[in-house]
């Protein structure tokens, strides 16, 4: 039979019994705890159902998870002292979790603490579990019940995982379209779902005609205008459902903090210590609405731990990168418009070229390079924001140019990268990305410029939730330049799903008919097989 997540072999009732701590045990006894700690009146429900941005779950390990909620009662409140609604101290959130959707087979049931300094966001970290199988969580608070969760525990470490079905998913600007993506995404139930960034968008499209609006009708700088656009994505109910269904891993990419920022380094040229107070805002918004494990991941101001790796099993391990926080300044970056993305020559900007140059940070790098050598997973995820692959295109001289937003700023880093991974014989390396809003399938080189030079990995970029997308023929006319490109395709909104076995990985490349219809249709535009010890996809 094969094993996967989703099919876990149920344990016993006495199982879960003689597994329960004397905490959990003790709240299993007194189901009022929760409803008794509000008796002095607040806060109060009658205003609105404090789950109201769902629940989430995320961070999975072979005893646990994080579990997700953020109490929001009056979503669209204005009042500054009351984010979501909410005002005063502490707030006790319970939690159930059981081995059935019905929530009939409880195993465990215990007291999260919701705190004003995280906007009331709930991170509960749950341990204590049976290895590789589902659970299904809920919140209760007074009267109220959150809707039902699905988390997974991962395989004990070294055991065999025979599958994983999971999604990846990339920029849903609100502005641009209905969440069609997320509802056919949902509907596939993955095991899993990975954010690869501009999860939100800080900016308003005041170029474009849009569909939906940004409802503060301003571009976010403070933690309160940050957390009022989570709490507007979240209010989605196809993005809910996608967290309800899966479990989620999640790294950021720009747009989170500000569009085309670097480290310290603002694309409006900010001075880098008053631009460093908006990104620990920032940061601090997307730490409350993430299932996040808080002992990892608490921001420290400015400072956030993201990156982190998960093995399921033998099958595959996922490394989470940052590729945000730790960048070297954009290449050539100045004012007037040399602040974020734009396009640079080998001789127009010979820093581009500079082996100094990281994409992930010194730290960062060896903490990857260290992870893969020693991985003995069959496949290895590299899970990022932005596009891997060299691509040449032409400015508007006719020049040869790079863009020095994605790893064609970095290209020392991406050969350090993929040079090790060759070196050190890593199995089956996959680059999965974001942020282009097109679909990319690329085979991934130590020397792009040397034919000889093999593939060692095999990149695939998602296209877009919602976002707009560049012209299809900016990228289309270059890829006679670029044969390491095997698809490339710009017009279509959608994500990705996976299919991985010992033997292939199998991708489908998702899109939805219309992105401001919301009852858009799904199809597969390409499918693509990467076969176990063969790097490079092959189209099916
Ligand atoms: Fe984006």
């Amino acid at each position: 039979m094969m094993r996967r997540i989703g099919n876990g072999s149920l344990p016993s009732r006495r199982s879960f019994l003689q597994g329960a701590s004397a905490l959990t045990l003790g709240a299993l006894a007194s189901p009022s705890l929760v409803g008794r700690a509000f008796a002095g009146g607040r806060p109060d429900w009658s205003k609105g159902n404090p789950f109201s941005l769902g629940v989430a779950s995320g961070a999975p390990s072979a005893d646990g998870f994080v579990l997700w909620t953020r109490l929001v009662p009056d979503p669209l409140s204005t009042d500054p002292a009351m984010p979501g609604g909410m005002s005063g101290g502490t707030v006790p959130v319970g939690y159930e979790i059981a081995e059935d959707e019905a929530m009939t087979r409880l195993v465990r049931k215990g007291i999260a603490t919701a705190e004003p300094r995280f906007a009331w966001s709930v991170h509960e970290v749950v341990g204590g579990l049976k290895p590789g199988r589902p659970y299904w969580y809920r919140f209760t608070s007074g009267d109220a019940s959150s809707r039902v969760g699905r988390a997974m525990t991962l395989p004990a470490p070294g055991t065999t995982l025979d599958r994983l079905r999971f999604a990846f998913a990339s920029c849903s600007n609100y502005e641009h379209g209905y969440y069609a993506s997320y509802r056919h995404l949902a509907d596939e139930h993955p095991d899993l779902v990975i954010f690869l960034g501009d999860y939100i968008y800080e900016s308003i499209d005041t170029k474009h005609p849009i569909v939906r609006k940004h409802s503060d009708g301003v571009e976010a700088r403070t933690l309160r205008q940050y957390r009022n656009r989570y709490t507007q994505y979240k209010l989605d109910e196809s993005l809910q459902r996608v967290h309800a269904v899966a479990p989620s891993l999640a790294t950021w990419d720009d747009h989170e903090v500000q569009n085309d920022y670097a480290g310290e380094w603002s694309p409006s040229f900010e001075d880098p210590a008053k631009f460093l107070l908006r990104r620990a805002a920032a940061y601090q918004a997307f730490y409350e609405h993430m299932p996040v494990r808080p002992a990892l991941s608490t921001p420290h101001g400015p400072s956030m731990r993201l990156y982190d790796r998960f093995a399921f099993g033998d099958l595959v391990r996922i490394s989470m990168i940052d590729g945000r926080q730790y960048r070297s300044r954009e290449a050539c970056y100045g004012p007037p418009n040399k602040g974020g993305g734009h396009l640079e020559t080998d001789a127009s900007c010979p820093e581009r070229l500079s082996a100094t140059r990281s994409m992930m940070g010194t730290t960062q790098e060896k903490w990857l390079y260290d992870g893969l050598s020693g991985s003995k997973a069959r496949w290895n995820v590299i899970a990022q924001d932005v596009l891997m692959a060299k691509f040449a295109q032409k400015d508007e001289t006719g020049q040869t140019a790079y863009w020095v937003e994605d790893w064609n700023g970095y290209p020392a880093n991406r050969t350090r990268l993929l040079q090790h991974i060759h070196d050190a014989h890593v199995d089956n390396a996959v680059v999965i990305g974001g942020d282009s809003h097109c679909f990319w399938t690329n085979d991934l080189k130590p020397d792009f410029d040397d034919p000889r030079s093999p593939t060692v990995a095999t990149e695939f970029v998602g296209t877009s939730i919602s976002s707009r997308p560049p012209p299809y023929e900016l990228f289309a006319t270059a890829l006679p330049e670029n044969p390491h490109v095997r698809f490339f395709e710009s017009r279509k909104r959608g994500y990705v799903s996976v299919d991985l076995d010992a033997r292939r990985m199998t991708t489908k490349l998702q899109a939805i008919s219309d992105v401001t219809d919301p009852n858009a249709t799904l199809s597969t535009l390409k499918t693509f097989v990467v076969e176990s010890g063969r790097p490079g996809a092959v189209e099916a």
